[in-house]
């Protein structure tokens, strides 16, 4: 396999987006552009240059550390790829240019690029074909030509390149400083641009309205509702001797178990009373009153199953859950991995982590008298719902 090397232009100010930071730091679903873009590509490529803004070049180091060198991006975007370009090392074959604006880029057009250029092409781009009937205008805002639309296509990133048509590109640059892509510069030289199929998630976030289509593509929209819940319970050990431990889902053969209505499991309890107060459905009591006899002895599975078909019937989706068990015993930590997929199994699948603490000797759990769970609840009501999230692979 040819050595690959990918750069991200990330120098760009992001005027037109208008945030505080440089657009290449504005967050998306949790990460920021240039995260995003350098996911997608990391996997497929030999080693990864970025072109940071001037003054940010620590930043962008300190967030991918040794997996990628980072140069001084310049006054347009040329001038950053041809800072970058520098910086690849001598034994690298073919180059991906790539806009840290167009985070959402998946791997797998990455990866169709590379391709075209392994089959022996020079320079590829992918492309869409446009919807918009396209004029060119003159200074005076009067058309010149309708161009034939069948043949336009609007140009993405990653643009692929053998190493040495780029070098030769943009040792030619200056005299086309305003080239917006490294595909004009080598058409300039005369060689051969693949065109190939592009995808709608490579859009080039440019203004605010962009960041919202990349958030629904995500899934995600600056209108969904986020809420969080927490919930706490605990039950000391029983006198019987023959009641049976049953905690986090799981049953613990030799321990003593705990009283209380339903199967006593704190963990299965908390976490119910964090899903409700997250949805704003009330609680543990007032959804499984200790009078209803249908919750008299239910399992914690049971309950955690309950509680989140009446999430979900809220028009919730569970994000994640997390349960932290309060005790002496029983030891957790042989059987954490058992008891968060029983707990993920009885909430249909959500993320659940398992942690477990001692109190000092202190209080109910600390005297070995009982045991006690504390929870939290991340939940998410989506204000796009059924759309289409694209594919990664
Ligand atoms: N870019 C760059 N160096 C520059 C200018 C732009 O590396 N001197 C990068 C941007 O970071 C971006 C890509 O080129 O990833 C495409 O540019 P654009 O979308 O225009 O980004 P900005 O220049 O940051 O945005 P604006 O033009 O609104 O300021
Ligand atoms: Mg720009």
């Amino acid at each position: 396999m040819a050595r690959t090397a990918a750069i991200i232009a990330a120098a760009g100010s992001g005027e037109r987006l208008g945030a505080k930071t440089p657009k290449a730091f504005v967050q998306l679903a949790g990460r920021t552009l240039i995260e995003h873009a350098f996911s997608s590509l990391s996997p497929l490529v030999d080693e990864v240059v970025i072109a940071a803004p001037a003054t940010y070049e620590g930043k962008v180091q300190s967030l991918f550390g040794e997996s990628a060198k980072v140069v001084t991006g310049g006054a347009t975007r040329s001038a950053s790829i041809a800072h970058a370009l520098e910086a690849i090392s001598p034994d690298i074959e073919f180059v991906l240019v790539h806009d840290a604006a167009r985070a959402l880029a998946s791997t797998s057009l990455a990866s169709r690029v590379i391709q075209a250029l392994n089959d022996g092409e020079v320079a590829v781009i992918p492309a869409l074909p446009v919807a918009d009937t396209i004029k060119s205008i003159n200074s005076d805002g009067y058309v010149t030509m309708t161009p034939d639309r069948t043949y336009l296509r609007a140009v993405q990133t990653p643009q692929g390149f053998t190493r040495q048509i780029l070098n030769r590109a943009h040792q030619d640059s200056e005299r086309n400083p305003d080239a917006t892509d490294d595909a004009a510069l080598v058409e300039s030289l005369g060689e051969k641009v693949k065109v190939i199929e592009g995808e709608a998630r490579a859009l080039k976030i440019t203004t605010g309205e962009d960041l919202e289509r990349a958030m629904a593509i995500l899934g995600l929209s600056r209108s969904d509702e986020i809420r969080s819940g927490i919930g706490v319970d605990a039950h000391a050990f029983s006198t019987d001797p023959n009641r049976k431990l049953h905690l986090a889902c799981l049953d613990w053969a030799g321990e003593i178990g705990v009283d209380g209505h339903s199967d006593g499991d704190v963990a299965a309890h908390a976490i119910c009373d964090a899903l409700f107060s997250a949805a704003g459905i009330g609680d543990l009591g007032s959804n499984f009153g200790v009078d209803d006899p249908r919750y008299d002895g239910a399992s914690g599975a049971t309950l955690l199953r309950e509680a989140s078909n009446r999430v979900k019937n809220s028009g919730f989706e569970i994000l994640n859950v997390s349960v932290q068990i309060v005790g002496n015993r029983p030891k957790l930590s042989p059987r954490r991995r058992e008891a968060i997929s029983a707990l993920s199994i009885a909430l249909g699948g959500a993320e659940v982590s398992v942690s477990a603490t001692t109190t000092d000797g202190l209080g109910l759990t600390g005297e070995g008298r009982g045991i006690g769970a504390s929870a939290s609840a991340l939940i998410i009501k989506r204000a796009l719902r059924d759309v289409n999230v694209g594919s990664n692979t």
